[in-house]
C-alpha cells in the first residue's frame, strides 16, 4: 500500500482498513449494495481526510491532452478525479504517478474511453451485435474488450448503450442493440459482465457505463440531442427495463442522457436519479454526466446560468462532471452559501471513492507495462468473426443464389467491398485499418484472385460521380454472379449523425440498377449503421445479405456466410422501414381504433374519388402499412417448420400463476442451421391501452437436417404486468395472446386467460 494513500488516518482505523487489504472481491452485485463493508470503511476514512476542494476534484473529469505541465498541476493539486481519452500506456502510468505519489491524498485516476464495440479488435456495431440474439457473444465481445482497453489503462468504458431505439433516422441506433426493450436487457446485462467480469477489482476489467439514462432513444424526430415527450408509465415499460435490468447485474456505472423528458433535462431529475434509481432500485454506482451535459442545461433553457446548473445537477445526484468545469467552478461557492448542502457533495464523492475501491484501483494504479498492449490476438480476432458471422442477416434468397456455388466466377463491386474504415462502424478511435479484412480480400484468399473480377463503380458510399459504374458493369457481364458490396459509411451513422433519407446515399441506386439489368445474379451485402429503406436493393436483388457495420474480421466472416461455411443465422433487432417517413417504426405498436385494413394505395385511387371512398383505417397512401422485413426476420439456408403452440393450461393466475408455452421446431431443409424462436404475447384489454405485440422470451437453436426439438417458454404472472396510470405495475385480469414463432409478424395466436 502506498503511504501516500492515506497519511493521517487514525491508527485503528488504518488497521482495520489495511485488514480489508486486498479488497474483498468486488462481485457482479457489488454495485447494487453496500454489502460491502470493507469498502464503506475506507470510503468513510479518506473522506474525512478530504478539503472541500479535494473532494470536488474526485467528481472533476477531464479529456485527455496527454503528461502536460497543466495537467500535471491540476493532478498534483487533487483537482481531477477521472480522466477519458488516455489510451498510451506510458502516458497513463506518467500520469497516474503524479495522482498517487503527488498528490496529498494519493488517490488514483481512473482512466475512461469510449470502447463501444471493441478497443483495437472491433466487433460488429452493438446493433448487429443484437442481431445475434446471442448474449453469449455480446458477453464475450465485452470481455475481449475489456481484456485489451485495460493492457493500455483504460479501466472505465462508456458502454453500454440500452436505449431502446425505434428510429432508424436517429444515427445513434447503431449504437444500440435495437427497439425492444427485452432483447436489450438481455444484451446490455451481458455486455455489463462481459466489461466487469466476475470481479471488477481485477486490473484486466473495465467499470460498464450504462448510457444514457434515459429516454434519449425517443428524441423527437429522430433528431439527435432532441426533446422527449415520455409519460412515466410509458418510460418505465418502454425506456427503464434495460437500466433496471443492468442496475440488478451490478452495473458499476451509468451516464446521464443529453435530452429533456417532458421539460425536465435528464442531468436535473431528482425523481429519476434519486427516487427511482437509488430508491427503488437501490443502486450505488457513480452516475456521470454526458459530455458537457451539466453546462447544456443552460442552452437547454432549464438554468440561467453555470452555477444553477451546477446546482441543479448535483442535487439530482450527478456525481461526476464530465467536461462541463461546472463543478470544479462553482460547487464550493454553492456549498459555502449554503445552496449545496455539504451531505449531498459527500454522497456524490463517496459513490465516486466507491468506485476506485472497487476498481481495485489504490492495489493496482498502475498498467503492467510488461503485459501492456494485449491487441489483436489470435483468439480475440476469432471471436471478432465469429460475432460477425452470427450477426449477417439473410434478408432475400431467391432461386437459392446463395451459398455461391463450386466454381462460380464472382464480380465483386460497390462502395462498402474494400472499405477498411467505413466497415467498422462508429465510435472506433482506435481502430488499426490495415488490420482490417474486407470482403474482396477475404473472397481473393478464399477463392483465388482467378475466379474474381473486382471494380468498386463508386469509390465511396455517398459518391454521386457515376463514371467509374460503366468499367464496374462491364466487369459484372463476365462473371456468372455480382456481389454488390454497398452501405452507409461509418461517418453516416453514431452520434450527430441523423440522416431523414434512409435509401442508399450516392449513386448507389443507379449503380444497382445497372447492374441488375445484366441478367446476372445478384447478391447485394449491404452494411450501414441503421435500418435502412431498402426497397430498391429487394428488387434489383436476388439475394441480400444485410450486415451492420461488421468490425475488423467482417470480410472473412461474410465470405464464410457467402459460400456457405456459415449458415446465416442473424435476426432483425429493429424494424426495417418501407420508406423511410415510417419512423418511428416498430413492431410493438399500439393497436389503434382503426388498424390498416383494405389499403387502397394512391396508385388504385380512382379520379375525384370521394373523400371516404379509399376507407378510413391507419396506413399510408403511398407504402400502406407494417415494415419491409419486421422486427426479429431473418432466413437461414435451411427452412424451419414451427409446430402448433400447446400451452401448459389455458388459465393462469394474476398473482402468483406460471404458465408454459411450447413449441416443436423442425430442420424441414438439407443443411445444419440455426433459429431463433420468439415468444410474444399480447394483452388484449388493458386499463392502459396495450401493444400489439411484447417479446418476452427468445431462444436461439441450432437444428441438423430433419432434427425436432422442442421450445418451451415459462412466464410468470410478473412478465405480463405493465405500469397502469397511477404508475403501479401491474398484472390484469383478461384475455391474452400467445405466439411463438421465427419473427414477429408470424406464428398462430394462441389464446388464455388472466383471472
Ligand atoms: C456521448 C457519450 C460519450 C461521451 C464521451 C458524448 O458526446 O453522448 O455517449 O460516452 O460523449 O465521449
Amino acid at each position: 500500500m502506498n503511504k501516500k494513500l492515506f497519511p493521517s488516518i487514525a491508527f485503528g482505523l488504518l488497521a482495520t482498513i489495511v485488514a480489508g487489504g486486498a479488497i474483498s472481491s468486488c462481485t457482479k452485485s457489488a454495485a447494487k449494495g453496500s454489502d460491502n463493508a470493507d469498502i464503506e470503511a475506507r470510503v468513510e476514512a479518506l473522506l474525512s481526510q478530504m478539503t472541500i476542494d479535494e473532494k470536488i476534484g474526485q467528481l472533476n473529469q477531464l479529456t485527455g491532452v496527454g503528461c502536460t505541465p497543466e495537467r500535471v498541476a491540476e493532478i498534483r493539486s487533487g483537482s481531477v478525479g477521472s480522466l477519458l481519452n488516455e489510451v498510451d500506456p506510458d502516458t497513463v502510468n506518467a500520469l497516474q504517478r503524479e495522482a498517487v505519489e503527488n498528490s496529498r491524498l494519493g488517490i488514483p485516476l481512473i482512466i475512461a474511453r469510449d470502447v463501444i464495440h471493441g478497443f483495437k479488435t472491433i466487433f460488429p456495431i452493438p446493433l448487429g451485435q443484437a442481431a445475434t440474439w446471442d448474449a453469449s457473444i455480446v458477453e464475450e465481445g465485452a470481455r475481449v474488450a475489456a481484456d485489451e482497453a485495460s493492457s493500455a489503462g483504460v479501466r472505465w468504458t462508456f458502454s453500454p448503450m440500452v436505449d431502446v431505439s425505434r428510429d432508424a433516422r436517429w444515427g445513434r441506433i447503431a449504437e444500440s442493440f435495437g427497439e425492444d426493450p427485452y432483447l436489450a436487457s438481455k444484451l446490455g446485462v451481458a455486455m455489463v459482465n462481459g466489461y466487469q467480469g466476475d470481479d471488477l477489482s481485477k486490473p484486466n476489467t473495465m467499470a460498464a457505463c450504462v448510457k444514457h439514462f434515459v429516454g434519449y432513444g425517443a428524441s423527437e424526430g429522430g433528431k439527435d440531442y432532441n426533446t422527449t415527450w415520455i409519460p412515466e408509465p410509458h418510460l418505465r415499460d418502454v425506456y427503464l427495463p434495460p437500466f433496471k435490468a443492468c442496475a440488478d447485474a451490478g452495473a458499476a456505472t451509468f451516464m446521464c442522457s443529453f435530452n429533456d423528458i417532458n421539460g425536465m433535462p435528464t442531468n436535473a431529475d431528482t425523481h429519476l436519479m434519486r427516487d427511482i434509481l437509488r430508491g427503488e432500485w437501490g443502486w450505488d454506482g457513480v452516475m456521470c454526466s454526458d459530455w458537457s451535459s451539466i453546462q447544456q442545461m443552460v442552452p437547454q433553457g432549464y438554468c440561467k446560468d453555470l452555477e444553477a446548473a451546477t446546482e441543479a445537477a448535483a442535487k439530482a445526484g450527478v456525481d461526476v462532471d464530465m467536461m462541463s468545469y461546472a463543478y470544479v467552478s462553482s460547487l464550493k461557492n454553492l456549498v459555502e452559501q449554503g445552496k449545496v448542502s455539504e451531505k449531498v457533495l459527500d454522497d456524490l464523492v463517496r459513490n465516486v471513492l466507491r468506485l476506485k475501491f472497487r476498481l481495485g484501483l489504490f492495489e493496482n494504479p498502475y498498467v503492467d507495462t510488461a503485459n501492456a498492449r494485449r491487441f489483436f490476438t489470435e483468439s480475440n480476432l476469432a471471436a471478432a468473426q465469429h460475432a460477425a458471422e452470427q450477426s449477417a442477416i439473410l434478408l432475400k434468397n431467391d432461386g437459392g443464389v446463395l451459398p455461391l456455388k463450386e466454381g462460380v466466377r464472382i464480380a465483386v463491386t460497390g462502395p462498402m467491398m474494400d472499405a477498411k474504415h467505413d466497415q467498422n462502424g462508429t465510435w472506433c478511435f482506435d481502430l488499426e485499418k490495415d488490420k482490417t479484412v474486407t470482403v474482396l480480400e477475404a473472397l481473393n484468399d478464399m477463392y483465388g484472385e482467378g475466379k474474381i473480377v473486382a471494380a468498386p463503380g463508386l469509390t465511396y458510399s455517398r459518391d454521386t460521380n457515376a463514371a467509374g459504374i460503366a468499367a464496374a458493369v462491364a466487369k459484372a457481364r463476365t462473371a456468372d454472379v455480382i456481389l454488390f458490396v454497398c452501405g452507409e459509411e461509418a461517418v453516416l451513422s453514431g452520434e450527430a449523425h441523423c440522416r431523414t433519407d434512409l435509401t442508399l446515399p450516392g449513386a448507389q441506386k443507379e449503380m444497382l440498377r445497372q447492374l441488375k439489368a445484366t441478367g446476372k445474379p445478384v447478391v447485394s451485402v449491404v452494411m450501414t449503421g441503421r435500418p435502412m429503406a431498402i426497397k430498391d436493393v429487394v428488387d434489383n436483388s436476388d439475394a441480400i445479405l444485410y450486415c451492420f457495420h461488421p468490425g475488423t474480421m467482417g470480410g472473412p466472416a461474410i465470405a464464410n456466410v457467402l459460400s456457405g461455411k456459415v449458415n446465416p443465422s442473424g435476426h432483425l433487432p429493429a424494424s426495417m422501414p418501407k420508406a423511410s417517413a415510417q419512423a418511428p417504426l416498430y413492431y410493438s405498436h399500439k393497436n389503434t381504433g382503426r388498424p390498416a385494413e383494405g389499403m387502397m394505395l394512391m396508385d388504385e385511387v380512382p379520379l375525384e374519388a370521394e373523400q371516404t371512398s379509399t376507407g378510413c383505417t391507419s396506413f399510408y397512401m403511398d407504402c400502406g402499412d407494417g415494415p419491409l422485413f419486421p422486427f426479429g426476420y431473418g432466413l437461414s439456408y435451411t427452412d424451419f417448420n414451427y409446430g402448433p403452440v400447446v400451452l401448459s393450461s389455458e388459465k393462469m393466475d394474476a398473482k402468483n400463476g406460471t404458465i408454459t408455452a411450447s413449441c416443436e421446431i423442425e430442420n424441414t431443409g438439407s443443411v445444419k442451421g440455426a433459429t431463433v424462436a420468439q415468444l410474444y404475447i399480447r394483452d388484449l384489454v388493458g386499463s392502459l391501452c396495450r401493444p400489439v405485440k411484447e417479446l418476452k422470451g427468445y431462444e436461439k437453436i441450432e437444428l441438423a437436417p430433419g432434427e425436432k426439438r422442442t421450445v418451451s417458454f415459462t412466464l410468470n404472472a410478473d412478465d405480463l404486468a405493465f405500469y397502469n396510470a397511477a404508475n403501479e405495475r401491474v398484472t390484469e385480469p383478461g384475455d391474452f395472446q400467445l405466439w411463438i414463432a421465427a419473427d414477429s409478424a408470424s406464428g398462430e395466436a394462441k389464446g388464455f386467460v388472466v383471472e
